[in-house]
């Protein structure tokens, strides 16, 4: 046990990483087995709906282990807090294995009415340490602030570096942040696009949009629309396009801006996408002289949940195919598509970067209108002195790494690999 706040005795227990055969058997096995994972479903859940609110945003046991059990080009590490059996937090590492191999993503989050108790201070700890074992030092982690959510403005914002977006500086998240060394590093848009009111309207305003850009580039390309695994014949170009993204692009798809993409990792992150629950809705565009794909755009559906709202993926256009209107066709088509295939579906979450002009303003022109703004923070760890430390700092580690080994019934497995790659 660890002590971090009288009357609330605090156990921090790394999760093991899932074994995943099919959803089915997940589900079967979830009161046996994985328990600590459905407790780690239920704590994000917890925190998606204090974020957002959004019953869109939510999860399951099966989609964690499914996502997590599946991954191939990164591995995860997740830690929950518990006090007594009530789940108060979690902090979860995850680790590029093929790029970017000093950096990591960190997610931390405490249940509402268990804050300033010292429990993220807690978390966020032990994630450093998780991200050191794992020979990471340059660290980034998202902070939401939702629309609507009071704050005080007479404390200031903290300006974003790239002079786009900024945060309050009130909010728990940034005092939080800043006392523990990290500084904000940009600010992302979470805007949503509300399907259900004036469909009539929007559907004639996506048709005028639709049929104005394609006749400003018919013949030269051609737009290609499949739901489900990359067709064959267009895996090769989604990887291309998914390789050139900058490491800073729109995240609102796990892996955006890792380069390492090729058809075998988009094949396997097709087999994610469908055992987590969700079908892949995309719209491509062929260059036909070149027969190449040259953009395309995805939206997630859920399978068993139509009335969530369906979540945004990549848009991506290729640098020589850009100014050609290529952006707003894949993006209004998909959801005419979307209409059409999912009419029940509420509406699209989307995620870019303010600073990203062009893409939030398409996004305004497609109706997408801000539900707030996630700060993207980062930390660089210093090194660690060579000699083991024996001060106090040191003892408090080693006792929390005593604690998760102790409940996990496993070593605290420094990096036990969870990727099937
Ligand atoms: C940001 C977040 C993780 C902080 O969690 P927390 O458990 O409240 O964090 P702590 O208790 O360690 O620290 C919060 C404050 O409480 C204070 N505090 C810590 N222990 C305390 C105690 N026993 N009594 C009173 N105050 C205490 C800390 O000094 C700290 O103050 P500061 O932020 O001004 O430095 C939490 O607000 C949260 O989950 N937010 C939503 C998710 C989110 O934004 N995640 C991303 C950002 S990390």
């Amino acid at each position: 046990m660890n002590d971090v706040a009288p009357g609330i005795p605090l156990t921090i227990v790394e999760v093991p990483p899932p074994t995943f055969r099919s959803r089915a058997a997940a589900a079967e096995s979830i009161d046996g087995g994985p328990r600590l994972i459905e407790l780690l479903a239920e704590a994000e859940n917890a925190l998606r709906r204090g974020e957002y609110g959004a019953a869109a945003l939510q999860t399951d046991a099966a989609e964690v282990s499914a996502l997590w059990a599946l991954a191939t080009h990164w591995r995860r590490r997740s830690v929950i807090a518990l006090s007594g059996d009530a789940v108060v937090g979690l902090a979860t590492v995850r680790v590029p294995l093929r790029e970017s191999l000093d950096s990591a993503r960190i997610r931390i989050g405490v249940a509402s009415n268990a804050r300033e108790h010292g429990i993220g201070g807690a978390l966020i700890d032990v994630a450093e340490r998780i991200a050191r074992e794992e020979g990471r030092t340059r660290l980034r982690l998202r902070a939401p602030h939702v629309a609507g959510v009071p704050f005080d403005p007479s404390a200031g914002w903290i300006e974003s570096p790239d002079g786009v977006g900024r945060v309050p500086a009130a909010a728990a998240s940034s005092r939080f942040l800043t006392h523990h060394g990290w500084s904000l590093a940009g600010v992302e848009r979470v805007s949503a696009l509300d399907l259900q009111s004036g469909a009539a309207s929007q559907t004639e305003a996506l048709d005028a949009q639709i049929a104005a850009a394609l006749a400003a580039i018919e013949p030269e390309y051609a737009l290609h629309v499949w739901s489900g695994p990359t067709p064959p014949e267009w895996l090769g170009g989604v990887a291309n396009l998914s390789a050139d993204l900058p490491g800073d692009a729109p995240t609102g798809h796990a892996a955006a801006g890792e380069s390492s993409w090729d058809v075998n990792r988009v094949a396997s992150n097709d087999v994610r996408i469908a055992a987590a629950n969700r079908t892949a809705l995309v719209v491509g565009v062929e260059h036909v002289p070149t027969g190449t794909l040259v953009a395309f755009s995805e939206l997630h559906l859920w399978r068993d949940h139509p009335n969530r709202p369906a979540l945004q993926g990549l848009t991506i256009v290729h640098p020589e195919h850009r100014g050609r209107r290529l952006g707003l066709l894949t993006k209004a088509r998909l959801v005419r598509e979307l209409r059409e295939r999912a009419p029940e579906c509420p509406g699209i979450v989307t995620w870019s970067p303010e600073s990203d002009a062009r893409l939030v303003s398409l996004g305004e022109r497609l109706g997408f209108r801000p539900i707030g703004v996630e700060g993207v923070w980062t930390k660089t760890l210093e090194p660690l002195p060579e000699e083991p430390e024996t001060d106090e700092a040191a003892v408090t580690d080693a006792a929390t790494a005593a604690d998760v080994a102790a409940v996990t019934d496993e070593p605290a497995a420094a990096g036990t690999p969870t990727a099937t790659d």
